[in-house]
């Protein structure tokens, strides 16, 4: 009962054993975006998924958030934000910390992006632990805005990472294990 677009899709990410570092199989989705029809279907599945959800802003994370959630936003009407890395966006900004495997790291909205009771998709390539997700999902219900769900291309579901997103839904393509 699966899409029949959904092993097309998935066989066009190449797996890189020990990126960026031992142990670590990368999920590189740069093979997807070299294939027209397996772009195109990746980003029809979200669009058909979303087109009628009465969604207004997308929410795309740094880096590969902003090669998939652009499209996205523009088939459905929607508007697009970025939420970056820090010290990337000129203006007024909210941010979010949140701890990585190694180390932390930190997301930031722009302040006016989004305004209370908008209705929000997430979009980024992969979720693994979550965390990622969860930080921009805080910055969204900061200002007021509803997430509807959130979109990856993949999932590493052995990380369990759904199970941070406080019972919000994840939609993915592809799970990885
Ligand atoms: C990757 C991926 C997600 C995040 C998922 O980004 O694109 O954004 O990790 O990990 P998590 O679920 O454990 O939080 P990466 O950290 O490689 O940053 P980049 O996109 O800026 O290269």
């Amino acid at each position: 009962d699966e899409d029949p677009r959904m092993y097309g899709i998935k066989s066009k990410i190449r797996v890189v054993p020990d990126f960026p570092k031992p142990g670590i199989m990368f999920q590189d989705i740069t093979t997807l975006l070299l294939d027209p029809k397996a772009f195109k279907d990746t980003v029809d599945l979200f669009v058909e998924r979303y087109k009628d959800r009465n969604i207004s802003v997308v929410a795309g994370i740094e880096a590969r958030g902003f090669i998939f959630g652009p499209p996205i936003a523009l088939a459905i009407g929607a508007k697009f934000v970025p939420l970056r890395k820090p010290g990337k966006l000129p203006g007024e900004v909210i941010s979010e910390d949140y701890v990585l495997e190694y180390g932390k790291d930190c997301l930031q909205m722009h302040v006016g992006a989004v305004q209370p009771q908008e209705r929000a998709l997430v979009v980024d390539d992969l979720i693994a632990t979550g965390g990622t997700l969860c930080a921009a999902m805080n910055l969204l219900e900061c200002v007021g805005a509803e997430v509807v769900e959130c979109a990856c291309v993949i999932e590493l579901p052995d990380l369990k990472g759904r199970e941070r997103l406080k019972g919000k839904p994840l939609y993915v393509l592809v799970e990885s294990h």
